[in-house]
């Protein structure tokens, strides 16, 4: 039985593309192995959203090359393959195949004819979700990608070009992905889109279907629990959505929407042209359709002509909001950007300054939240034994892990569970009967 070896760097979008890519190899008749040396077939799935993500892709392609096997095939998918195109296979001679995200599904093309080279980074939209098998069994939590790519083009960020222009699927498609997911194991549905809140399908009699019209769906099904959406751009949350936090006792109260930056100058060059009031008052209705939300979001420090007093903003919108669970990046110039060429680029000693800031702000909301925790009932989410296989994992509405001592019997997927520690990393709980 021939063997693949799948390595995912990146979002969920590439954790979704990796498990579709792992059930085509399946139907084919091959098997998954962790052991590169042994492996017929590499694949990288890779992420281009950070110079340092690309990079991280061709080291690994450098130790792999030596103790794969001699006959294996080897190639990358995703957005680096788009992003290096046909270069990739100047970088690294052995390469067999270069995929770009909306053509992985050809990769059978390079099985049956392993001594070609195979090059194809068109964005064929759509195709990918028809051409490739279902999976059999879902887990708890299963992605369903709705729509793929990106309008907003902001300055600094890769993904447009490598995923394409937004592009939204069938309601009928993603209903019946969730009808799947949910008839084989699936608790929680994640919604999944580069725009996600911007999906929008107008079907052949003209109604149409928004996130909110989806959110329903999911929620008629018995055995769906949890319901929730990435990643949200902020002037695209309609009143339809945010009335669903009021609404939909499935949809969990935590809500990914990146700001970037808190300052209207340094929005502007983003490209991200919505003013801090306007934020602000998504913000709100959002508490008032639902008092106990709480809002994360992405950061880019030290983009070009960031100011002192620019990054100060940034830092007071994070304490304003106080946001959790949040990531922050150090502003990485990419090709195919605008922002690349912009004048003044920050030295990177001041990125690594201001990133340090931010992230000490970033761990106080964290700790703050968490501690605010202790003595609260959660319904929680169980992702297993941890490391120890002593206690259990949960997972808690707003996505911290909570620690609990493992119950005699098998536990229960979903749980009530009073929270009793707190630390700025993760809770300690107990399940309540
Ligand atoms: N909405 C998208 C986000 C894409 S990238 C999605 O869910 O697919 C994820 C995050 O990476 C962005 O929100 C941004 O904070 C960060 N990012 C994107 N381009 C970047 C760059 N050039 N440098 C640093 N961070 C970047
Ligand atoms: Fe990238 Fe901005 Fe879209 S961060 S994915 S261009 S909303």
């Amino acid at each position: 039985m021939k063997k693949y070896f799948i390595q995912t760097f990146g979002c969920q979008m590439n954790v979704y593309d990796g498990w579709r890519i792992a059930a085509m190899l399946d139907a084919r008749g091959m098997q998954k192995t962790d052991d590169i040396a042994n492996a017929d077939v590499i694949i990288l799935n890779t992420c281009a959203v950070r110079a340092k993500a690309t990079d991280k892709v061709y080291s690994a392609l450098g130790r792999i090359r030596l103790i794969k096997k001699p006959d294996a095939i080897m190639g990358i998918v995703g957005c680096v393959a788009r992003e290096s195109g046909s270069d990739a296979f100047k970088r690294v001679p052995d390469l067999n195949f270069v995929l770009g995200p909306q053509s992985y599904h050809k990769l059978p093309e390079i099985l049956e004819n392993p001594d070609m080279r195979l090059l194809n980074i068109e964005l064929s939209g759509l195709e990918k979700f028809d051409e490739m098998p279902q999976m059999e069994s879902s887990p708890l939590v299963t992605y369903v990608p709705i729509q793929e790519g990106c309008n907003h083009c902001c300055t600094y960020c890769i993904v447009p070009y490598t995923r394409g222009r937004e592009i939204s699927r069938s309601f009928a498609d993603c209903v019946r992905d969730v009808e799947l997911a949910a008839q084989t194991g699936a608790i929680e549905i994640c919604f999944l889109g580069q725009n996600v809140n911007g999906y929008k399908y107008i079907d052949e009699n003209g109604t149409t279907y928004r996130l909110s019209d989806l959110i329903k769906a999911a929620a008629n099904f018995d055995t769906v629990k949890r319901i929730r959406f990435t990643s949200s751009y902020p002037t695209e949350m309609t009143d339809d959505l945010i009335d669903m936090f009021q609404n939909e006792p499935k949809l969990l109260p935590f809500l990914n929407m990146p700001i970037q930056s808190g300052s209207p100058d340094v929005l502007k060059r983003m490209n991200r042209p919505y003013d801090l009031n306007q934020y602000m008052d998504i913000v709100h209705k959002l508490k008032l359709a639902r008092s106990d939300i709480q809002i994360s979001s992405d950061f880019i420090v030290g983009f070009p002509g960031e100011t002192d007093d620019d990054f100060e903003q940034t830092l007071n919108i994070a304490k304003t909001v106080k946001y959790i669970n949040s990531y922050s990046f150090k502003y990485s110039p990419r090709p195919h950007t605008a922002a690349a060429i912009m004048p003044n680029q920050i030295p990177e000693n001041i990125k690594s300054k201001r990133l340090a800031i931010l992230d000490a702000q970033l761990n106080e909301n964290q700790r703050a939240f968490n501690e605010s925790c202790v003595g609260k009932t959660l319904t929680c989410l169980c992702e297993g034994l941890d490391k120890t296989g002593k206690h259990l994992v949960y997972r808690t509405p707003y996505m911290q892990q909570c620690i609990v001592a493992k119950p005699d019997g098998a536990p229960h997927d979903i749980a009530e569970i009073e929270i009793t520690a707190a630390n700025k990393a993760s809770l300690r709980g107990k399940i309540i009967d």
